[in-house]
């Protein structure tokens, strides 16, 4: 064999001794048997005595165990992983087909391959001589993150494929999750009080981010492969559909529902074809993907800036079910806002079902003239809570009910109040009320706030019941007896509270903040009161004049700080979380610190592959300002997809707009930062 040959052998060999390993020393689970391993094993060590410069410390051969971790190290893509971009209708879709064939100067219909868009998270799998080496996200297209060891616990993705031994490849698709596993992990994790995901595909994400690849193991995440990234020693086919047979043969999950369409008009009805088919799926897909098939034509079209010419995501309507309510009922929320909300009959809308609708308030109710018993059009839209649109007035039923706010707080009984010119109702109960109790603590526990892990809203609720707490200070006074005490409280999991509790004493200031529930101050304004005022006194102390020098503070953020302050019991619970240990480093003056010192940024839509809080602890570790609005003072704004009202205003005030490809590289080079 050719050196290169070898070398390509041995890190095949390398890493499929590691995924062995790592089934047996982590996992538990071989799938070999010892004589099998022993002979890799063999085959690996003659290749090495063969060519000795090629050890390394980290060769199978050179450790015992478990094969070491690189997990979320960052990995560079050889070939950047780029998005879509999206139609949202017919002319939209309509104008990609035509600017296709203006640019390949062609008047014959195009050949497109047709797949479901998966609403999951992308993927990289490099497989060097058919073995897999590396799984990475996306992350911002150019750097993802390894989580090798997590997708080797898929089942969905092969790790020997039949490839030339001297081939490199990269496979790439889509990671998501089914909706039956979906509702079972919320089921699990609702029982034990934790928190629930919001949808199928931040379950996947989760799953796959784990810390721990046996947690990844345990839920079931399926691999759809849609495409190759860098490509060697593998005679590629001419076409993209003939790539998908391709990749199938070898052994991974393509979509079933793909075809080859050839025009506008098969395109659409495929597409249309696709919206049918989507809610008898087993998971999520939000719209069909149309890729120019001939790959010679793929390249005479080329890219612009993020995405490819030759693609397009023709996104589906936000789905909508008509259903009838059943009832309605008021729910209290920590600041005692009572929010209706419409119990109606169990729909599947966009692949999960609804069974609870939030009508926002009376205001809304009456607007759209609900009433109990009719027949509304709900909508649920990617994370979007579900929504009712619209009242069917020639459904509604004669025995229909108008909904009524009730005169006392279902949980406390205190009187509800409502002011003339406000929609919203609240109960005056204050923190009398259960309701408002468990809210506050709940918020104050939560992983923005002091990130108390482990305190989900059963406990919270059992805390209460047994008068455990009273007040958020209350936690950090549980002892090991009360908890053991309480049923379904192993010693195992009350030490693991008494952990996370112990853990979040130590918080930053801008946190504790906002823990504390001020009405008004949102995680932002809290950051923003901690770096004005850096110290508790002074911010306790300061009037609402004084106030409104904040960055991101009015007069009415002042008057409920200042009033919040003010109260002698407010007082007492800070002293009580001060008492018990809560602490936070001095922060730092970051107003002359950093490369973005003296620039603020406000952030809006939602960013691929990285949460708002990443994106703002990026931007403050390099000394810039977040803020929550877009004023004339902002220096640019930074806008995901569906940036919505902010992206009006900073157009409107001329102040310039970052998409997530120009963000990433701010954050890569801070010098392209406008000024
Ligand atoms: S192809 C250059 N095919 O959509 C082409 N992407 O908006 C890049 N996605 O990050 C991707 N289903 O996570 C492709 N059949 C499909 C897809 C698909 C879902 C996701 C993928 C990508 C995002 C782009």
């Amino acid at each position: 064999m050719s050196d290169a040959a070898d070398r390509k052998r041995l890190e095949a060999l390398r890493a499929e001794i590691r995924q062995h390993d790592f089934r047996y020393y982590v996992l538990d689970r071989p799938t070999i048997s010892d004589a099998e391993y022993d002979a890799l094993m063999r085959e690996l060590q003659e290749l090495e005595q063969k060519h000795p410069e090629w050890v390394t410390r980290d060769s199978p051969t050179q450790t015992v165990g478990a094969p070491p971790s690189h997990a979320f190290e960052a990995v560079e893509h050889r070939v950047p992983m780029l998005s879509l971009d999206n139609a949202f209708d017919e002319d939209e879709f309509t104008a990609f087909d035509r600017r296709v064939r203006e640019r390949l100067g062609r008047d014959e219909p195009i050949t497109y391959q047709a797949e479901p868009k998966f609403d999951g998270l992308a993927i990289s799998l490099t497989y060097v001589g058919g073995t897999l080496t590396r799984a990475a996200t996306r992350g911002d297209g150019r750097q993802g993150e390894d989580v090798t060891d997590n997708v080797r616990t898929m089942d969905s993705v092969p790790y020997r494929v039949d490839l030339p031994g001297e081939s490199e490849i990269e496979v790439r698709g889509e990671v998501v999750m089914t909706h039956q596993a979906f509702a079972d992990i919320n089921r699990r994790a609702e029982k034990r009080g934790e928190k629930v995901f919001a949808n199928p595909r931040n379950a996947a994400a989760g799953s796959l981010r784990q810390k721990d690849p046996r947690v990844t193991a345990s839920r079931p995440l399926e691999f759809f492969a849609y495409g190759v990234g860098a490509v060697e020693g593998v005679e590629p086919p001419d076409t993209q559909s003939a790539w998908l047979d391709r990749l199938e043969e070898l052994g991974f999950t393509v979509a079933e529902h793909r075809r080859r369409v050839t025009g506008l008009e098969e395109a659409l009805a495929h597409y249309h074809e696709l919206g049918e088919k989507r809610d008898g799926l087993a998971f999520d897909i939000d719209g069909a993907v149309f890729k120019v098939d001939a790959l010679a034509d793929q390249k005479r079209l080329g890219f612009v800036a993020r995405a490819p010419r030759w693609a397009i995501a023709y996104k589906f309507p936000a789905e909508e079910k008509i259903t009838q309510v059943r009832d309605v009922e008021f729910q209290v929320g920590r600041t005692g806002a009572l929010t209706p909300v419409a119990r109606v009959e169990p729909v599947a809308v966009g692949g999960v079902t609804v069974a609870n609708v939030t009508l926002h308030n009376m205001d809304e109710i009456e607007r759209k003239d609900v009433r109990i018993g009719d027949w509304v059009r709900v909508r649920r839209a990617g994370d979007v809570i579900p929504e009712i649109i619209e009242v069917l007035p020639e459904k509604r039923p004669d025995d229909a009910r108008e909904i009524t706010l009730p005169e006392q707080c279902p949980e406390c009984g205190s009187e509800v109040m409502r002011d003339e010119d406000q929609a919203v109702a609240r109960c005056t109960g204050g923190l009398y009320c259960p309701a408002q109790r468990r809210e506050a603590i709940r918020h104050f526990a939560s992983r923005k706030a002091m990130d108390i892990d482990g305190l989900g809203e059963k406990w919270i609720s059992l805390f209460l019941e047994r008068d455990l707490v009273k007040r958020v200070d209350d936690l950090f006074r549980l002892e090991r007896d009360d908890l053991i005490a309480l049923p379904r409280m192993a010693a195992k999991s009350a030490d693991n509270l008494l952990d996370s509790l112990e853990k979040a004493k130590k918080t930053t200031f801008g946190r504790f903040l906002y823990a504390l529930g001020i009405r008004e101050v949102g995680e932002v304004t809290a950051q923003s009161l901690a770096r004005h005022f850096g110290d508790l006194d002074a911010l306790m102390n300061a009037d609402e004049e004084t106030l409104q020098e904040v960055e991101d503070v009015g007069p009415v953020v002042a008057r409920h700080v200042h009033a919040f302050f003010q109260q002698p019991h407010n007082r007492e619970v800070i002293d009580g979380l001060l008492e018990a240990g809560v602490h936070w480093p001095k922060p730092d003056k970051p107003a002359d610190k950093g490369p973005l010192a003296g620039k603020t940024f406000v952030l809006t839509g939602s960013l691929p592959e990285m949460t708002r809080d990443e994106a703002s602890d990026a931007l403050t570790a390099l000394g810039a300002k977040v803020t929550s609005s877009v004023s004339k003072k902002t220096t640019a704004l930074v806008a995901g997809e569906a940036g919505g009202s902010k992206l009006d205003r900073a157009e409107k005030l001329g102040v310039p707009v970052l998409d997530a490809d120009a963000f990433a590289r701010l954050l890569e080079d801070p010098s392209t930062a406008p000024d």
